[in-house]
């Protein structure tokens, strides 16, 4: 990521959804009110780029259709069935009673202030995320809420500079309280040496029945030669952006990787499939690109004293 600057990438992913949530109810695969405004207090958006200012705007709906099936057609499709369907798993989680959910590079995710169970049941969310795109967030939320709820915590870090457990315990996380980790649109921007960190302190420092759920890209979308052009065109732009791809990881390896680092059941999941099951009749018209992978494991039940190790607060 660029210091100092907020994450272009999470403006792009939060762009889809703003587009998403304006669609008709027939075809819309995800919500997300409050998408559109981080796009509006954003400059850049409403300066002088002629692409910004024309594709991003709220009016131009016809062209910003146009404009992304002609550039690239399923990528919006993706995002937006990938948003649904954590969405989707974080419900699931509330009713089986999850206490905490922690949003790594969390963005504009704004599941904590629109998903109403997680502020019913005043779940403890914290928002962990790189302090640029943090600090920008916070000042939209500060603006579009009256005031930060009390459930939200946010904690600012670097992934690749310190280990954001100790920032995390320090803030208030509770190892002992059932927890949802969700690292949605990351790990493809982070190293290698921090998503082991990242998941190590996941299995050492989480109840049983906590889980993770985040989506990846395979190796071949990271080094550009995929051969869907799709992913060659996005590799090359979150490059430009000064936000390259640089974690990969083939299909067929995800469950090994994950068993290997202590989680235990873990699902893969077929987007394809379940985005035909949100769009039922009309998925066909919107087809979501095919390399654009998720997965779910759990945290094993095995004496959380005996996993606990390295991060003291
Ligand atoms: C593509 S965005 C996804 C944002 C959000 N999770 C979503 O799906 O809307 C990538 C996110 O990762 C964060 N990120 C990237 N590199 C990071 C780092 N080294 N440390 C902390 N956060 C990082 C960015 O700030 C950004 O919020």
């Amino acid at each position: 990521m660029i210091e100092d600057i907020p994450s272009a990438t999470a403006f792009g992913v939060c762009a889809m959804r703003a587009f998403e949530d304006r669609k008709e109810p027939a075809i819309r695969i995800c919500e997300d009110s409050y998408a559109m405004k981080f796009l509006e207090l954003n400059p850049k958006f409403s300066g002088s780029n002629w692409l910004a200012r024309n594709i991003f705007v709220p009016g131009r709906k016809k062209l910003r259709e146009i404009a992304f099936h002609l550039l690239l057609p399923g990528l919006q499709e993706s995002i937006a069935t990938r948003s649904r369907y954590i969405d989707d798993v974080l419900q699931r989680h509330l009713r089986r009673g999850i206490k905490q959910l922690v949003i790594l590079g969390a963005g504009f995710d704004t599941r904590p202030y629109r998903i109403q169970a997680v502020q019913e049941q005043q779940v403890k969310t914290f928002e962990v995320d790189h302090p640029a795109t943090q600090k920008f967030k916070q000042m939209a939320m500060g603006k579009m809420l009256k005031q930060i709820p009390e459930h939200v915590e946010f904690v600012s870090v670097d992934f690749e500079k310190e280990k954001f457990g100790p920032k995390l315990l320090q803030q208030g996380y509770n190892p002992k309280l059932k927890t949802l980790f969700i690292w949605e649109g990351v790990v493809m921007y982070i190293g290698q040496e921090a998503i082991d960190e990242t998941l190590d302190f996941i299995v050492s420092h989480s109840t049983a029945e906590s889980s993770v759920i985040f989506d990846y890209y395979p190796q071949s979308v990271i080094q550009g030669d995929h051969p869907n052009p799709v992913a060659r065109r996005i590799q090359r732009q979150v490059k430009k952006a000064g936000e390259p791809f640089t974690f990969g990881i083939n299909p067929e390896q995800i469950t090994p990787f994950l068993k290997e680092r202590g989680f235990v059941e873990v699902k893969p999941v077929n987007l394809e499939k379940t985005q035909q099951q949100y769009l039922k009749d009309n998925w066909k018209k919107r087809k979501s690109v095919d390399f654009a992978l998720i997965v779910e494991a759990k945290v094993g039940s095995s004496d959380l004293k005996c996993r606990t190790r390295r991060f003291a607060p």
